[in-house]
């Protein structure tokens, strides 16, 4: 085996499955994609974010109180692509990316629209861990579309694959084959 830098070691997770976080904070629309997340509770139900406090939507969370998570299928890696490698500018980084979003049913969140599964979380805590921040949200509301039956069937689904960023190729995210 060769060494690797452990500043870089965060590469190894991957693939990894990315979802859009996204928030609305003074009428302005923020949102990024993120694999740094993970389910850290089932009662209270909790999910964390590692974030960088660099970023604007983490700025905007911090603001609201509150965010939103995504997970799209892989026709939207386009989309995604370009949240996460184009700083947010504007009113609304979402329709920048081409994605419609609707209010959340719970809470005042951008929810995406043709999402394959949405969350809607209170902002529970922040916690530093190094040069990232953990983002802890308690999902107040949750829903998916009829190919979630209790799991994932994979069947509508086919979810983005991040295999990290490959200088100016759209060959970013690999798509799972269908079957
Ligand atoms: C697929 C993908 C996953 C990413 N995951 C994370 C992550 O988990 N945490 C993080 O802080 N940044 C992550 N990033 C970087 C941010 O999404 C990116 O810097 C984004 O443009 C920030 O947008 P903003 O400044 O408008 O908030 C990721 C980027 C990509 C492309």
């Amino acid at each position: 085996m060769n060494p690797v830098d452990p500043a870089k070691a965060y590469r190894l997770f991957y693939p990894a499955v990315p979802a859009i976080v996204s928030c609305s904070a003074g009428g302005t629309v923020y949102a990024m994609p993120v694999v740094s997340i993970v389910s850290l509770s089932n009662d209270p139900p909790l999910v964390g974010v590692s974030s960088s406090p660099s970023h604007s939507t983490h700025r905007a969370i911090a603001r609201a109180g509150r965010f939103s998570v995504a997970w799209v299928g892989s026709q939207l890696a386009p989309a995604l692509e370009f949240l996460g490698t184009t700083p947010h500018t504007g009113e609304d980084k979402l329709l920048s990316a081409g994605l419609r979003h609707e209010r959340g049913g719970t809470l005042d969140v951008p929810v995406v629209e043709g999402a394959a599964a949405v969350l809607e979380c209170s902002l529970w805590s922040r916690h530093v861990t190094g040069d990232h921040e953990l983002l802890i949200g308690r999902i107040e509301a949750a829903r998916a579309i009829a190919d979630f039956q209790g799991y994932w069937r994979f069947e509508a689904y086919h979810p983005v694959l991040y295999a990290g960023i490959q200088r100016g190729s759209f060959e970013t995210y690999r798509e799972r084959p269908t079957p």
